[in-house]
């Protein structure tokens, strides 16, 4: 069982904390598995953040075109070489209900064969994890919505449902040896603002999250699947969830919808969250805004995270160049961020340098 505390926990910086209290805590942060699990020998200590390529799923489900999966593939090897530590792969949903995801055995496969990448994957319920577990991917995303109209045009049913069904993964996934155990990850879709409801209350949010903590998850994800969030409700509805869930981990999911993606990360930063999500050029969206921009651009956050002396692993130059791989594959779609715009400051490296130093 996870640790539960009432009491507002110690890991929760107050406002206003510098960069480097935020390093000294960061570490403390990261779930285990990303210090074990990712095997990528000497840096994966280094990090002081994990971020998470997620736009092979969030980006590509979008996508009626397939996209093929030796491009898929091209994708996940470059941003892996460019020192990405996770990647969500695919979905493990029905193919006839998402064609995109079709070739997600061969993806997690390949995926797998690279080293030192976590591979990770949503999944929608047991049959999901099951797949999941049958190919020995490393993290499983699991979806339930805040919002319970959102649970149930999703994935059909209601919320405890969803909670039931999890359970019954947490109990499957303990039948694995704990070396060869897939971490589970408590998502919780549409926590900060619905397409149907509007407004979801921070109550609700944490007692999902304390539902998730109970049936046994390892740590739970709050996503902002719309991009309705601003940074005053994400340091709320962290603080809240932190403090009820003490020391379980908790990630961050933000769409950049109206812009306030950063500003969203950098308040979840300042409650001590240590792993986002982001896409590569910003790919996604959101299904009840048309034209609407996606996930947060992983390129950006990147930067401003190494811009801030906050340790990703990622070469920021190599992971620009993978945009070439979307780009080459879906022509007629926009591709988002400004460092690719702007480029890194003809400075960077004596900026960097500067930071790391007050830092270190
Ligand atoms: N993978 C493959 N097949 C699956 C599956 C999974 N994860 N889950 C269910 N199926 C199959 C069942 O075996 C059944 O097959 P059959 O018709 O050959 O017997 C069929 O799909 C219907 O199963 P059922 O349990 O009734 O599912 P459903 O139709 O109620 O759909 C979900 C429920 C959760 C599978 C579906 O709503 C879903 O995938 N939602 C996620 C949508 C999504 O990707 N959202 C964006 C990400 S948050
Ligand atoms: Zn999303």
């Amino acid at each position: 069982m996870p640790v539960i505390r009432s009491a507002l926990s110690e890991h929760v910086p107050t406002e206003g904390d510098r960069a480097d209290d935020r390093l000294t805590t960061a570490r403390d942060q990261l779930h285990p598995d990303s210090l074990t699990r990712s095997p990528r020998q000497g840096q994966a200590d280094d990090r002081d953040v994990i971020v998470c390529e997620v736009g092979l799923r969030d980006g590509l489900q979008m996508f009626r075109t397939l996209f093929p999966t030796e491009e898929k593939l091209a994708w996940i090897r470059a941003e892996a070489a460019a020192g990405m530590p996770e990647i969500e792969v695919t979905s493990f949903v029905p193919p006839k209900l998402v064609p995109q995801f079709v070739d997600a055995g061969q993806v997690v496969q390949e995926s797998l064969a690279i080293p030192g990448l976590t591979v990770v994957a949503l999944i929608p319920n047991l049959k999901g994890a099951e797949r999941a577990l049958a190919l020995g991917v490393h993290r499983l995303n699991y979806v339930l919505s805040v919002s319970r109209t959102h649970n149930l045009r999703n994935v059909r049913r209601e919320r405890e449902e969803s909670i039931a069904d999890v359970r019954r993964i947490v109990n499957l996934l303990r039948t694995v040896p704990p070396d060869r155990r897939p971490r589970i990850v408590g998502g919780l879709s549409s926590a900060l603002g619905c397409g149907y409801e509007g407004a979801v209350p921070v109550d609700e949010v944490r007692r999902w999250a304390m539902a998730y903590a109970e049936a046994g998850v390892d740590e739970v994800m709050i996503a902002d699947t719309v991009g309705y969030a601003d940074p005053a409700l994400v340091r709320r509805a962290f603080r809240a969830v932190m403090s009820d869930l003490g020391s379980m981990p908790v990630s961050a999911h933000f769409h950049d919808t109206r812009g306030l993606g950063l500003a969203n990360v950098l308040a979840a930063l300042d409650c001590g969250v240590r792993r986002f999500d982001a896409s590569l050029a910003g790919l996604g969206g959101c299904q009840f805004v048309p034209r609407a921009t996606g996930n947060i651009v992983m390129e950006d956050l990147c930067f401003m995270l190494e811009a801030m002396g906050m340790r990703t692993g990622v070469d920021l130059e190599r992971l620009l160049a993978v945009r070439a791989i979307v780009a080459r594959n879906l022509p007629d779609t926009p591709l988002y961020g400004a460092l690719a715009r702007a480029g890194l400051p003809h400075h960077y490296a004596s900026i960097r340098a500067s930071v790391s130093g007050q830092a270190g």
